[in-house]
């Protein structure tokens, strides 16, 4: 069952192709459209569906902890398909793997995360997977989007988007989560892209051609323009097609 609290193009999608190539019989739960939506809990939702005989849940949820929460609590094995701000596992697999068919390895690639870390899950995961892999990894943002604290994980923290171009190997930018925003984090969009924007013009004074990561869905012109969203050293739609089979890889080996 692909139980999404949170509206998702890539990640639902994909794992849906993923099932049905594994031959899984699926279901997608619409929450809008569920009980949900007449105040039933989270845990109800899910054994009444484990009540139907399902082996797995794939769940998007807004609160942080959530796939572990349920997982402690159904019988049924649960993937993360991202919660909160906290991780979004599959993605970072399949950025792994995006980048390996890049360069070859993963060992001593040097990778800045760009943009809105403070609201990604997408960033945690990268990095935790990306340092096990022996990648170097910098965060890079305006001081408001970026935890200190993630320092002590073993990230060089860099201030200027300048310095995150002229160091990495590969850049993943982020989009900005204002739905996540709750206060004054960015003076404008304008000013955000004018500051932290990653154009052409930028990526031409780097010193080697860098290989650009997105995790989608962008903000045009506002993290990201579209010549380098779509220009030759984007890899944002391979790391879509590497989607599908990392969730049919995960899905494979939990069953
Ligand atoms: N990367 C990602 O999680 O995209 P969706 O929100 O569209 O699933």
């Amino acid at each position: 069952v692909n139980l999404f609290f949170e509206a998702s193009t890539r990640t639902r999608i994909s794992f849906e192709f993923a099932e049905k190539r594994l031959s899984a019989d699926t279901v997608n739960v619409a929450t809008s459209a569920s009980s949900v939506s007449k105040g039933e809990t989270l845990v109800d939702t899910a054994r009444n569906l484990e009540a139907m005989r399902i082996d797995m849940v794939v769940i998007r949820h807004p609160s942080s902890g959530a796939a572990k929460f349920l997982g402690d609590r159904i019988r049924s094995n649960v993937i993360n398909a991202g919660d909160g701000m906290h991780e979004h596992p599959t993605q970072g697999l399949l950025d792994l793997l995006t980048l390996r068919d890049k360069f070859g390895k993963i060992q001593g690639l040097k990778v800045a995360i760009c943009g809105d870390v403070l609201h990604s899950r997408v960033a945690r995961s990268n990095i935790w997977g990306l340092l096990k892999l022996g990648a170097e990894v910098a965060i890079c943002g305006p001081a408001t989007l970026i935890p200190r604290e993630f320092k002590e994980l073993g990230v060089h923290i860099l201030s200027r988007i300048e310095d995150a171009i002229a160091w990495a190997d590969a850049l993943n930018v982020l989009r900005l989560q204002l739905e996540r925003m709750h206060g004054g984090f960015i003076p404008s969009l304008r000013e955000y892209n004018r500051v932290f924007g990653v154009t052409s013009e930028r990526l031409a004074r780097a010193p080697k051609d860098l290989v650009i990561l997105h995790p989608g869905p962008m903000n045009r012109g506002v993290e990201i323009d579209s010549d380098v969203a779509d220009g030759p050293h984007s890899v944002i739609l391979p790391q879509v097609t590497n989607g599908v089979a990392i969730r049919m890889a995960v899905l494979y080996l939990l069953a």
